[in-house]
């Protein structure tokens, strides 16, 4: 039987030091652990940096989700981790991402450009569904660009 489906977004703030090599492994770290935990937990999404917070967009089983979300607000890489929304949903935004990831990049930044300037590019000030719409946008070109 296919289990149903949910959409777990969240943000957070970055506690990881601005020094670029150190965040930038970091990162590498986050991203490679959570692609192979993802997968195995049959979790895809997406993971925004700007600003100094994180958002993230996770979708999979509800049970999967709640697991992965539970470690994540352990992590003491980040803080003040607020969930902004948990809902049932009928397909995956993000099938193709077993964790997607938009940073600061100069291509990443490009990118915001077209698509962020209403919130200011502070993911504190958007909403669960602005998080998932921009994300959703934004590796939507990325995959596009590919
Ligand atoms: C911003 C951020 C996003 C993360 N995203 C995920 C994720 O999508 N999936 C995941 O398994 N772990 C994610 N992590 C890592 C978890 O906090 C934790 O380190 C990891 O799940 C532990 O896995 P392990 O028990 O297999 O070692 C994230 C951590 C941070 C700081």
């Amino acid at each position: 039987m296919t289990q149903s489906l949910y959409r777990l977004v969240y943000y957070s703030r970055n506690h990881i030091s601005s020094d670029d090599g150190m965040f930038a492994a970091n990162v590498d770290d986050i991203l490679a652990k959570s692609r192979s935990n993802n997968v195995r937990d049959q979790i895809t999404g997406a993971l925004l940096f700007n600003a100094g917070c994180f958002a993230q967009v996770l979708e999979g089983p509800l049970e999967n989700v709640e697991a992965a979300f539970e470690r994540i607000q352990q992590d003491d890489r980040h803080g003040d981790v607020s969930l902004l929304a948990l809902d049932p949903i009928s397909h995956r935004s993000f099938p193709n991402w077993a964790m997607g990831f938009v940073g600061t990049s100069d291509v990443d930044a490009e990118r915001f450009t077209g698509v962020a300037t209403a919130s200011g590019f502070d993911p504190s000030h958007l909403s669960g569904d602005q998080i998932h719409t921009l994300l959703r946008d934004l590796t939507i070109e990325e995959e596009a660009a590919a």
